[in-house]
């Protein structure tokens, strides 16, 4: 394989304020790890550069909500993040983090050169301000009427009910997250990159220069340049973040996305504090960013800007971008819940890590947004995973016990046959290598089944069941030439199935480096993959159904409780006289001239009853249809707003501090009781 002298591969580093789900692992994870292992299993120099990114405005918003330090929200995402990461097989040479000292040193010393060199614009803007609080509000902390749609919880930077992206003059009737009052405009001082001016000297002619980048991804870039780029604020009015590292900066820091991507090249100072020039300002080394097609605009236009003013560093030579993976037809929503986070996978699936890579990589959004469907996920495992790859290794490992106690016969490859197939292997295993060196992983993968069709073809063919009544020799033969397919099938599948291919090297008794031995004894067969059953498929839909049913406001306003005190004993008998069942909201309505009431009818599976509940502020009444939940049924009836309630709905939070339903982890029956 030719390519370059060295490597320096990065993937986009997550925001460590929640866990990790599919559409992340599809978008940039596996598709750089498979990269990443195709290299080194080519024996090239490579580093594989990933992290969490630490800074930015959610995380400090969902400290405020937990009344803890940002640093304790990261420090537990990242726990998270890693330990996600490390069990699917991520193999990161560095997972750091953007908070750790190094970063922070790194980021400043970064601004502070292109500071010397004069590249900023300093201009005074005016920004909203919250006397209360006394202090500047980031986009995110601004919330009012959004323009467009009147929905009025809309942040300052996006309406999310609508999904306009807003800035915050846009919104009608702002007020603070912070402190709930109207805002101020206030002038404040910030550094600028002139990308405008970046534009014309340089980035034109960068982004012209890709003409083997995607397609997608350069023609992003080229609507952004068409557009024409705007000078952009590196420096935020915040407290939580790198310090902007001047006199006259007190209380700023840096743009969470001026300090993010520098965060590639403090994880390898950190890791190769010695040697890491190398693998950033070495015109030998490529230097290729794995990200989802949100961020095309920070790698591949302002990160470039930042090293091209600066000056000394490699520029990126590919940004291998990936479109978005929905799920069962909708967006992934995180705050929706409507996701299949990888610790919750694990939990249901244990060890499958390969059957959800394997899918993830079929159905991988190369070129456009692509749909993850449990029914899909169940077909591929079943009629690919068992039927095809699982059975075929099952095979010549059954037979070749029952003929020859699992000892590799001799074979002097003279068939034409046998002399065909391991010119096709070979064949398939260059092209395979090709297509990941053009980061076309789904064809590559698809070329790796093709491996083993030819197998299953050509025992198929060959009939050894019927010919070892009468040529043994040539049996073993046969064996020979699918343990030899079989070896080169977990070669070449090391980079995307990586716990599957070291089961298949422990099967023949063999590693990826040793060829097949005559003699060699291979070990008992064991089934590499098993089937998955309907009634698990029901489970994991009815699951995401049950999730993402309802929408949760993300409003900065709640705070979390602290956990209450477990309450003095009660006995038996007390808890017995609770009646508490589950029901199903059927209508919702918001109660006229109240602010926090809704108007409930439920369906107890005895009767229809009317429940107010005190969560206007929570839920949208049409979202809320059809959602299962528990009910207080015998509670005394009592007039709300003159309405008379029936009962009482049980509610709890979530780790976010927001009120969610207590409901059953299945669809459950209408009037079953709680016990
Ligand atoms: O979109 C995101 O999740 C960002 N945290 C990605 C940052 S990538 C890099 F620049 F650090
Ligand atoms: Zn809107």
């Amino acid at each position: 394989m030719k390519g370059a002298k060295r490597y320096t591969v990065t993937a986009a580093l997550p925001y460590a304020n929640g866990p990790i789900h599919i559409g992340h692992l599809a978008g940039a994870y596996l598709p750089a790890d498979i990269y990443v292992r195709w290299l080194r299993a080519n024996g090239k120099d490579v580093i594989f550069i990933c992290g969490t990114d630490e800074h930015g405005v959610p995380i400090t918003i969902k400290a405020k909500n937990e009344k803890v330090s940002p640093q304790e929200i990261v420090d537990r995402y990242y726990q998270i993040i890693s330990s996600s990461f490390e069990k699917f097989g991520i193999s990161f040479d560095i997972f750091s983090q953007t908070s750790k000292e190094i970063h922070h040193r790194t980021a400043a010393d970064f601004f502070t050169t292109l500071n010397n060199k004069g590249v900023f614009t300093e201009t005074e803007t005016e920004q909203y301000f919250d006397e209360q609080e006394n202090q500047f509000l980031a986009d995110r902390y601004i919330i009012g009427t959004c323009p467009k749609c009147s929905n009025d919880k809309a942040y300052g930077d996006q309406c999310e009910k609508c999904g306009t992206s807003l800035s915050p003059d846009e919104l009608i009737n702002p007020v603070s997250a912070l402190s709930g009052k109207t805002p101020i405009l206030k002038k404040t001082k910030n550094w600028f990159l002139p990308l405008d001016k970046i534009q014309t000297e340089f980035l034109n002619n960068f982004i012209n220069s890709k003409k083997d980048w995607k397609t997608n991804v350069s023609g992003q870039c080229k609507s952004w340049l068409n557009e024409g780029l705007k000078p952009r604020a590196m420096t935020r009015d915040l407290d939580w973040g790198v310090k902007v590292p001047l006199k006259e900066a007190e209380n700023k820091v840096l743009y969470v996305w001026f300090d993010a991507p520098i965060g590639y090249i403090s994880a390898t100072k950190e890791l190769l504090p010695e040697n890491w020039e190398k693998y950033w300002k070495d015109p030998e080394t490529s230097l290729i960013h794995f990200i989802g097609k949100d961020n095309i605009v920070f790698h591949c236009v302002i990160f470039p800007a930042m090293l091209h003013s600066h000056g000394g560093y490699i520029l990126p030579k590919q940004v291998p971008a990936n479109e978005f993976l929905n799920l069962e037809g909708e967006k992934i929503s995180t705050s929706r819940n409507h996701a299949i986070w990888l610790h919750e996978y694990l939990d249901d699936f244990p060890s499958k890590q390969d059957e959800l890579r394997y899918v993830l990589t079929s159905i991988a959004p190369e070129t456009k947004d692509a749909d993850f469907t449990w029914k899909d996920f169940q077909a591929r495992v079943n009629n690919e995973l068992c039927s095809i790859i699982g059975n075929f290794v099952n095979r010549v490992l059954v037979l070749s016990h029952k003929y020859f106690d699992g000892f590799v016969q001799p074979c002097s490859f003279t068939e034409a046959t046998d002399k065909n197939i391991i010119t096709e292997i070979k064949k398939i295993q260059i092209e395979i290598s090709n297509l990941i060196s053009e980061f076309k992983f789904r064809e590559a993968q698809a070329e790796l089944v093709n491996m083993i069709r030819l197998g299953n073809k050509y025992i198929t063919d060959s009939e050894p069941w019927h010919l070892i009544k009468t040529d043994e020799k040539r049996v073993g033969e046969i064996l020979h030439i699918c343990i030899v397919l079989t070896h080169n099938f977990a070669v070449s599948a090391l980079p995307f199935l990586p716990f599957t291919a070291d089961k298949i090297f422990d099967l023949l008794n063999t590693n990826k480096e040793q060829t097949i031995k005559n003699g060699t004894k291979l070990n008992n067969p064991i089934l590499l993959f098993e089937k998955i059953d309907d009634e698990k498929i029901e489970k994991q839909i009815e699951k995401i159904k049950i999730k993402s049913n309802v929408k949760i406001f993300d409003n900065p306003h709640i705070q979390k409780s602290s956990i209450a005190e477990i309450k003095p004993n009660i006995n038996f008998d007390d808890f017995v006289k609770t009646d508490m069942r589950i029901a199903t909201i059927i209508e919702a309505e918001r109660v006229e001239n109240t602010e926090k009431l809704l108007k409930l009818t439920l369906d107890t599976g005895i009767d229809k009853r009317t429940v107010v509940s005190g969560i206007a502020n929570h839920f949208n009444p049409q979202e809320i249809i059809g959602v299962q939940v528990c009910l207080l049924a015998n509670l005394e009836p009592r007039k709300i707003k003159g309405i008379e309630s029936n009962g009482m709905i049980l509610m709890t939070e979530n780790a976010d501090g927001q009120l969610v339903f207590v409901s059953p982890s299945v669809k459950a029956m209408n009037g079953a009781t709680i016990r």
